[in-house]
């Protein structure tokens, strides 16, 4: 028999055990709260056949498995920086993955989607998404941990049905800026020559690709998808997500000043953000994505809402709904099974350790490209200025926006601290500088907020020593109030 194509039987393999899961919603437990949303969504007469959960407690999975019957729920992980070199040898992401194992099973998910994106690069955390590296050796290495991750949650047992949940890779949003020097479709399909993992394509995503990449400026967005799509491992898609895109609150007001050039005037620089309505564009993008016969094995459909109010996403999923409800009814979305090889010894294994080692230099450099603090030259950045023209937003808005107001203003959190910070001239700015001045050691699983109430402690103690002590009494006021809010009480149906 020809096993020519290893990666790809052993992923139809395990496709095939897959059932069509429909149409769905990817949301986060708590916000919106998941049970009202339920109760307001069976109200339109509009349940959804899935929901996707963002990752939470394992208790909190176990108690939305409860509450919401037979209803099929898929798991949207995070924390496993599979794009990150050498990672899958550190007792933390041998943690990561365990919880993630533990968190398919609360849900008894079919699936682990997971960004083909990190959080942490090179000692330096981020507090939401940076793509890879789009080249050949960064491809590689996502292939061998992807595989690696695949495996291991393998050994961890199959699910109450007898089958082994899948590893999907989300292709990530771009956010002003495009770092590498191969096309993302072919950094995709050396992901899949290599490893049996699936995909989720984001429609939203592929509209920053078109906007952030400047294919805008060149070609229309119609012929875009279609060249992407052609190049693109299609038939590894297993979901699609559909989410809204907005201008970030961070550089709103500097684009409002700003004069505005010809060829920045052509499309908004809209980004990822799944609390914005979604624009009609993405479903023409849809429509277009759904027709090629090359999407074979596709099996959930679903908009990402979380941070949505509800009655948005009701009115959405309603129309969502009444657009795509034939999508599954057409039929077979199965490629033909073949036969699986004797395929884990060849899989996943082509990062050499000096290939790693090139790429952990090459993070080190896209760091110091991502702060500001050299140009984005070198053997891993193209040379189409294009890529990365609008990479300033990144590093002098968006960056310094997310260390002091996402996932937790830092004026609100550390009332008393900031109010004597102030007292004392010292500047919130600072903070940031602090915060990526040198790498720095993770100790725990990823979690942004626990991460800034640490760090802020320290940077108080190092301004200020004589206030530090209020910010560590601050900080353990939110530690608790934290955890609390992430324990589940379970809801009456
Ligand atoms: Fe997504």
């Amino acid at each position: 028999m020809d096993c020519g194509e290893p990666a790809h039987r052993e992923f139809l393999s395990r496709v095939e055990t897959i059932p069509l899961h429909g149409l769905g919603l990817s949301v986060d437990v708590h916000s919106p709260d998941l049970p009202s949303l339920r109760r307001s969504l069976l109200a339109r007469q509009v349940p959804p056949a899935y929901f996707e959960i963002f990752r939470n407690t394992t208790r909190t999975l176990a108690v939305t498995r409860s509450e919401v019957g037979d209803a099929r729920l898929t798991y949207h992980g995070e924390g496993l920086w599979m794009t990150q070199p050498g990672v899958t040898d550190s007792e933390l992401f041998q943690q990561a993955v365990r919880e993630a194992g533990e968190h398919l099973h609360a849900l008894q998910s079919a699936w682990l989607n997971h960004e083909c994106a990190a959080k942490v690069f090179a000692g330096y955390c981020y507090g939401t998404y940076l793509p890879p590296l789009y080249t050949r050796g960064s491809a590689e290495v996502v292939a061998e941990n992807a595989t690696a991750v695949q495996y291991q949650l393998d050994q961890q047992g199959r699910l109450l049905n007898g089958s082994r949940p899948l590893l999907l890779l989300e292709m990530p949003p771009l956010t002003y800026f495009v770092a590498g020097t191969l096309s993302i479709p072919t950094f995709f399909q050396v992901i899949c020559d290599q490893s049996p993992c699936g995909l989720v394509l984001d429609v939203g995503h592929l509209w920053t690709v078109y906007r952030y990449t400047g294919a805008y400026r060149t070609i229309s967005l119609p012929r875009f998808v279609e060249t992407f799509l052609d190049a693109f491992p299609l038939n590894r898609v297993v979901e699609i997500h559909v989410a809204g895109l907005d201008i970030h609150e961070s550089i709103r007001a500097h684009l409002s000043q700003r004069v505005p050039r010809a060829d920045e005037t052509a499309l908004p620089a809209w980004t990822d953000a799944h609390a914005a309505p979604i624009p009609p564009v993405l479903f023409e993008m849809l429509d277009q994505i759904l027709c090629h016969p090359r999407l074979a094995n596709l099996r959930g459909l679903a908009l990402e809402v979380d941070t949505k109010p509800a009655e948005m996403i009701v009115d959405e999923f309603a129309a969502f709904s009444r657009r795509y409800a034939a999508v599954f009814q057409k039929g077979d979305h199965n490629e033909k099974t073949v036969p699986m090889c004797e395929s884990k010894a060849v899989l996943g294994s082509a990062a050499s350790a000096s290939s790693r080692g090139t790429m952990e230099e090459a993070y080190q450099r896209y760091v110091h490209v991502l702060l500001g603090k050299v140009e984005p030259r070198g053997p891993e950045w193209n040379e189409d200025p294009g890529y990365t023209h609008e990479l300033d937003l990144y590093h002098s808005l968006y960056l310094p926006y997310e260390i002091l107001h996402w996932s937790g203003e830092i004026a609100d959190m550390f009332v008393e601290s900031c109010r004597r910070l102030r007292e004392r001239g010292v500047a919130l700015e600072g903070f940031v500088a602090f915060w990526f001045r040198d790498p720095q050691p993770i100790a725990e699983l990823y979690d942004f907020f626990l991460l800034k109430v640490d760090r802020f402690v320290a940077f108080v103690y190092e301004v200020a020593p004589d206030v530090g002590d209020l910010a560590a009494v601050e900080a353990e006021g939110l530690r608790q109030a934290y955890r609390l809010a992430n324990e589940p009480i379970p809801t009456a149906q």
